[in-house]
Formats: structure tokens, sequence, C-alpha cells
């Protein structure tokens, strides 16, 4: 089983090992481009660019498919989570059939490095249904597969879905598709080291110099390059993107059925946040994957709740006989409707992001690597004034503001506490997690099944906020902008670059 940035285990998790990578020995220090991050993100546009003839170098912090890859649910859809009546409204028509034909181009290049380097993952063609349950919904449902027909992906009203769950109206597309992530990943990434791309594991871009030619450092080791990609989900440092991208959780299970009932098409329903639906086989084995719940990062108490809630759910439409795995993963609402993909706003020419795809990463990490590859390689792309982080106008202040929330830091740093002072300790049930005040401070307490205590300063290293306990996963996450942390302070998704502090006790 790989890791994940998560307690809990994903399907893909308990069904794939970790990537080997295939690098030995020493490592040339010139690069043409260094990607920072693993996932599906960094590891397609890397395969783009190296065998489009650039040196590319990929660093990942922790294993490949450790971050939201590792967790997603992979559905591949062109019927995205924005309306295309919103797209319409903030861009315009013309954009909006732009990314349309951005959402088919993603499915395309999937299926052609499926195809050109036979990569068994189990990739399915299929429809996605996006059905009503009441007269609202009905509206809605009209509205969306209107604008959804006037951007080019044809939308029609059926009578049947393939979830046994009660509906009003419900509509189809086609040319969507489902497949096993992970599996898809490792081939890609195996693509790209034989094409002579390097990856290094386990190693993290501790800093970047904004020299012509950039200059990146691992804190082992240090590279130069001309372009530098952070494919990290979120950028690091402090960027107005930040202020752009909200972080939220979602739900999923894997489940296997008594009656082999298993929907072979996507399926949708019409709440906020909505529930969704798809099967999957891995080795031999049929699983219906189901999410939702969705909430944002760090602004739910009890996430195991959110669980129960899934379970019930699904329990009404389906004959569950086991529930293999349970798992939460993050993803980054926005504030258009469009992910961030290019220059990373503020910094020299030679930094470029991608970031903020909303429930569509499978599609959004595709359309980047078809983005940054032309950009990189001088080919015109109408993708890159449609997606371009500079649409992001500067905020008044923001200089400021970053400056203040940088001077509040409380160093509590080196504090030695008296356990018996700390009589709220006793009263923490083993696995539990809190956040407690002694003196003048808060603390953020987890009392572990060997009534082990790991106690850190709550505060977020990226800008300040309190970080919030999450049950579901074991870890402390911020619900400013999402950065997450085990119970020891140790960051495990940016933005944050550097750990909680530590707090001992005597
Ligand atoms: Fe920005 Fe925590 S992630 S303050």
């Amino acid at each position: 089983m790989f890791n994940r940035d998560g307690f809990t285990t994903s399907i893909w998790q308990s069904t794939s090992e970790p990537y080997q990578s295939l690098h030995t020995g020493t490592l040339k220090k010139e690069f043409d481009i260094i990607i920072a991050g693993g996932g599906i993100t960094g590891i397609s546009t890397g395969l783009l660019l190296q065998k489009a003839g650039m040196r590319c170098l990929l660093i990942e912090a922790r294993n490949i498919g450790f971050g939201t890859t590792g967790g997603t649910t992979a559905h591949l859809n062109t019927l995205l989570d924005t309306p295309y009546s919103t797209i319409k409204k903030n861009f315009g028509e013309d954009n909006a059939r732009l990314v349309a034909s951005a959402a088919v181009e993603a499915i395309n290049l999937i299926r052609k490095n499926i195809r050109e380097y036979a990569i068994a993952c189990n990739f399915v063609e299929a429809d996605a249904y996006l059905f009503a349950q009441n007269e609202s919904q009905d509206k809605e449902l009209q509205q969306i597969a209107d604008s959804t027909n006037v951007a080019g992906v044809p939308m029609e009203f059926v009578e049947k879905i393939p979830i046994p769950a009660e509906f009003t109206t419900a509509a189809r597309v086609h040319g969507q598709a489902k497949f096993n992530p992970i599996r898809y990943l490792y081939a890609i990434a195996g693509e790209f080291e034989k094409a002579g791309g390097i990856i290094l594991q386990h190693t993290r871009v501790t800093a970047v110099e904004e020299t012509a030619p950039l200059n990146v450092s691992t804190g082992t080791d240090a590279f130069t390059c001309r372009y530098l990609i952070y494919a990290t989900h979120i950028p690091p440092g402090v960027n107005l993107l930040h202020l752009r991208c909200m972080p939220y959780r979602s739900y999923a299970m894997a489940v296997r059925l008594s009656n082999n009932n298993y929907p072979e098409d996507l399926c949708y329903d019409m709440y906020d946040p909505y529930y969704y639906y798809r099967s999957q086989v891995i080795d031999g084995e049929n699983y219906l994957i189901a999410g939702g719940k969705d909430h944002k990062t760090g602004h739910e108490e009890n996430t195991e709740k959110c669980f129960e809630h899934l379970e019930s759910h699904i329990r009404k439409y389906f004959q569950v006989a086991e529930i293999t795995n349970r798992w939460s993963s993050q993803y980054f609402e926005l504030v258009d409707g469009l992910p961030y993909i290019g220059q990373l706003p503020g910094s020299t020419s030679g930094i470029y992001v991608a970031t903020g795809f909303g429930g569509n990463g499978m599609i959004y990490s595709n359309v980047a690597a078809l983005t940054l590859s032309r950009i990189l390689t001088g080919q015109d792309t109408d993708y890159q004034k449609l997606f371009d982080p500079g649409r992001i106008k500067p905020i008044a202040g923001f200089t400021n503001f970053v400056q203040h929330n940088a001077d509040v830091v409380k160093q509590f740093l080196g504090k030695l506490l008296p356990a018996e002072k700390l009589e709220v300790l006793s009263g923490i049930a083993a696995e539990e997690g809190r956040l407690v005040k002694y003196e003048h401070h808060k603390l953020a307490v987890f009392k572990d099944a060997q009534h082990n205590i790991h106690m850190v300063h709550p505060v977020c290293t990226h800008l300040k906020c309190d970080v919030q306990w999450n049950v579901a996963e074991r870890s402390w996450d911020c619900p400013c902008h999402g950065a997450r942390y085990d119970v020891d302070g140790k960051v495990i998704t940016g933005p944050a670059g550097r750990d909680l502090e530590k707090v001992n006790i005597e």
C-alpha cells in the first residue's frame, strides 16, 4: 500500500504498492523544467514536456500519488462541477465552449496515453447522468441542460437513470469515462522516466531563488532550471491565489454490493453538496464508489459524522454487502468557477502554477498539462488566456495583509509545560484531539492509543489561522487555506511550508 495525505485508506491505496522510481546514481544539476508535485498534474505535464525534448526533473515531497490523486474518485467528465451557465455568465459564451472543448481534449489525452502506452487501468467509456428530485431542481436541471448544449456538450433528458433512486427529471451526457487513477498515474510516471525524465520522491523543494536561471534547493541538493511548475495542488508561500481558492473536504466509500447491481455510468444528484456514484473494477472485483457530504476544510466539528451520513445515504439505494474503504480528500473551490493555470501571480516569468480544480481534478490536471506544455514549448493556445492566474486583480493592501499576518506570531517554541498543571489532559480520551487553553495560550493536543500526548502550537505557519481537529483523518486542518498537519505538527499538505511548533511536556 502507498501512503496518502490521510489516516483513512482509499480504494486506490489498498490496491496499489508504492511507485518505485527508476532513477539511481548521481544527478545532473541543470534542467529545463523542474516540477514540484508527483500527482496527476505534475506527471502528465512532465510527460508532455519531456516528450517535447525538455529536460525535466520532478520533485515529490512524499511519494507519487500521496496527495489528492490518491484520494480522488476519478470521474472523467465534460459535465463539470461549475455549470456552463456560470462559466458563460463569468467568461462569455465563447469561453464556455472553450472550457467544454478543453475538457474533451483532456479526456482524449488520457485515451491517447492509454492507447499509446498500453496502460491497464480499467478505463471504461461511460455516460453521465444528472437527476433532479424536486421542482426547483427540475428548473435548475433545465437551465444546466440548456447551457451545456450551448457550450457544445450534448445533454438530453432521459426516462431512466443507472441507480435505484427516485427522481423527477434526469439528463444524460455521452463521452464521459472512468478509470483507476493510480494505475494510470504509475504507468505515465514510468513513461516519463523512460523518456529521460527524473523523479525524486521523498524530496521537498525548500527554496527557490527567482534568478535567471531559477535556483531550486531541496535542502540536500541545488538545481537550476528555466521554468518551475508548482503542481502541488495549491502553491506554497503566500499568494493572491490563496485568497481565491477555498479548501473543501469530500468523503467517499468503496462498497461491495450483495446483488451485483453496480452502476456502469456516472451519476450525480443535485443537492449542494451533491452525492456522486460510479463503479470501478479493480483486479477483477467490482466496487461501487460513492461520495459526498463535502464541507469547508476545518469547518466540521465531527468529520466521522460525514462518513455516517454518507453510509446511510448509500444504504438507502444500494444493497451493501461490505464497505471496503472509506476516505476523505481535499479540493479547492474557485471564486469564479475556473482553475488557475499559468504564470504564478507576482512571480518572475519562470514560475508556473496549476491549481483550483474544484471537483474536476482528473479533467483540469490534464487541461493543465496541455496548457503548460504548450506555453513552455512556445506554442499558441487559447487556454493560456482563459485560465490565466493573472486574471486576478491585485487586492489593495494585500502586502500589508501578508505582513500583518506574518507579524502576529506568538512564539511558544521551546516552552516546557509541567504535566501536572495540564489537568485537562486527563479528560482527553485515547485517539482524541482537542484544542485546550493553558494560561493564556491555546494548545492542540492529541492523545494516541497508547495514551501518549502529542502537543503542538495550533497556529498555522502559513498565515496564522488556528488549526482545527479532523477526527476522521487524525490531522490538524487549517480552515483558512487548507494546510494540514499530522498529530506531531508535520506538514501533510500545503500551502504551509513549515511544521507547527511542538510543545514539550515535562
Ligand atoms: Fe493559510 Fe493556514 S493555510 S493560514
